[in-house]
């Protein structure tokens, strides 16, 4: 017989406080605040670096510290050998979140710090983690596509860089603001899915999933699928009409909008002017309009960061690492807040299986 009560759950953990943090709040009635500031004010006028380096040590860096943080970064961007020769060896069909999973897992073996989790060793892996995940994507999509990886510019930020070494040209100023912009937006989300896993085990393959991060993929194959605005409305009715989920829609906390659309719906509109492409934006802003109509639900960050993408000229196969290249920023800061204060994070579930049964004779079981 069981021997404790039917508990309570939620399904998904929806609602349920598993953790204390002091690096990001989730207001759901569209606010977002790093370490006590309004990505609002931040997310257009800091460096990517400042903003890793605030989630990370808790302040924001004075110009000293950001420029030595700046250059800690550029300075780990290299990829040792053996896992350039790794990313050879994958087929070329690999999806490129599949090679960064597998290349940030054989990178550890290769850190010199793996086994101690001390705040200063965290600290350490993260500068590494969050220059080389970004040279994982850029490396990792040249060789699957027969080119060779480019050497390291170190005299450029993350955001510039990224450009640089999957193009093979220095961006403009503007382009490199921009990624900047969506680095900052993207850089951590309290207990999101991926970081929640962070804080247990594995994030990159937890981001991959079209419910998280890989919707910002799935948003840009729905936008190319409607292709201008005056067919939006009645795709989506389409859609809602065979009850789909539509991607780039809903979230598991904000009720009243996405904190982040904003910023990102400004993004798109400025760089459907600059590259001519000035459909993508009303596209989504009727899908918004309609969405808002027949299921009061909101747009989420990758509804607009799919296209943004797309005119920043990223193939959006690499939409998920992009965010991943961000994300990484809020996932070590996670880490290292779990590890110094360290509880094991063991939930439990609601069995719903057999009643207690005899185990019967194998004679009793026929065949
Ligand atoms: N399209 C259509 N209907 C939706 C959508 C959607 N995108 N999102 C929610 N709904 C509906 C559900 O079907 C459900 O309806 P019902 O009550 O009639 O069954 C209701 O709204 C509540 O939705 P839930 O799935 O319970 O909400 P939950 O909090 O579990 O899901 C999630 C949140 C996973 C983000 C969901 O909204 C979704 O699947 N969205 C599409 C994928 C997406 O854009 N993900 C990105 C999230 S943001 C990020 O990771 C950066």
């Amino acid at each position: 017989m069981p021997t404790e009560k039917k508990p309570e759950y939620s399904p998904g953990l929806a609602g349920v406080i598993a953790g204390e943090t002091a690096i990001c709040w989730v207001d759901p009635a569209a606010g977002l605040m790093y370490r006590g500031y309004d990505i609002h004010d931040m997310a257009q006028k800091a460096s990517f670096e400042e903003v890793a380096y605030l989630l990370l040590n808790g302040e924001l860096p004075n110009g000293k510290q950001l420029v030595e943080f700046t250059q800690q970064i550029a300075a780990e961007r290299a990829l040792p050998g053996a896992v350039i020769e790794m990313l050879r060896l994958l087929p070329s069909k690999t999806h490129p979140m599949d090679m960064l999973r597998t290349g940030v897992s054989m990178l550890s073996a290769f850190d010199k710090d793996l086994s101690d989790n001390s705040h200063d060793a965290n600290i350490r892996k993260s500068i590494r983690l969050i220059a080389r995940v970004s040279t994982l994507i850029t490396d990792g999509w040249r060789i699957s596509h027969g080119e060779q990886a480019l050497p390291e510019k170190t005299d450029l930020t993350q955001a510039g860089n990224f450009f640089y070494k999957l193009e093979g040209k220095v961006p403009q100023d503007w382009q490199i603001r921009m990624l900047d912009t969506i680095f900052n937006l993207y850089a951590d989300h309290e207990f999101n899915a991926s970081t929640f896993a962070a804080r247990v085990t594995s994030a990159v393959a937890t981001l991959k999933g079209p419910l998280h991060g890989g919707a910002n993929e799935e948003s840009m194959k729905m936008l190319e699928e409607i292709g201008t605005p005056d067919r939006a409305e009645s795709w989506l009715m389409k859609k809602l009409g065979t009850k789909e989920k539509i991607m780039g829609f809903g979230h598991r906390v904000y009720k009243e909008g996405d904190s982040r659309v904003p910023v990102m719906r400004e993004i798109a509109r400025d760089l459907g002017k600059r590259t001519g492409k000035e459909n993508w934006v009303p596209i989504c802003e009727k899908l918004e309009e309609v969405m808002d109509r027949e299921k009061h639900l909101c747009a989420n960050v990758d509804l607009y960061a799919a296209p943004v993408f797309w005119m920043l000229g990223f193939p959006p196969e690499l939409n998920t690492p992009l965010f991943a290249a961000s994300r990484v920023a809020g996932w070590c800061a996670h880490v290292t807040e779990q590890h110094d204060h360290n509880r094991l994070i063991r939930p439990r579930s609601l069995y719903v299986g057999h009643e207690l049964r005899p185990y019967p004779d194998s004679s009793a079981r026929g065949g």
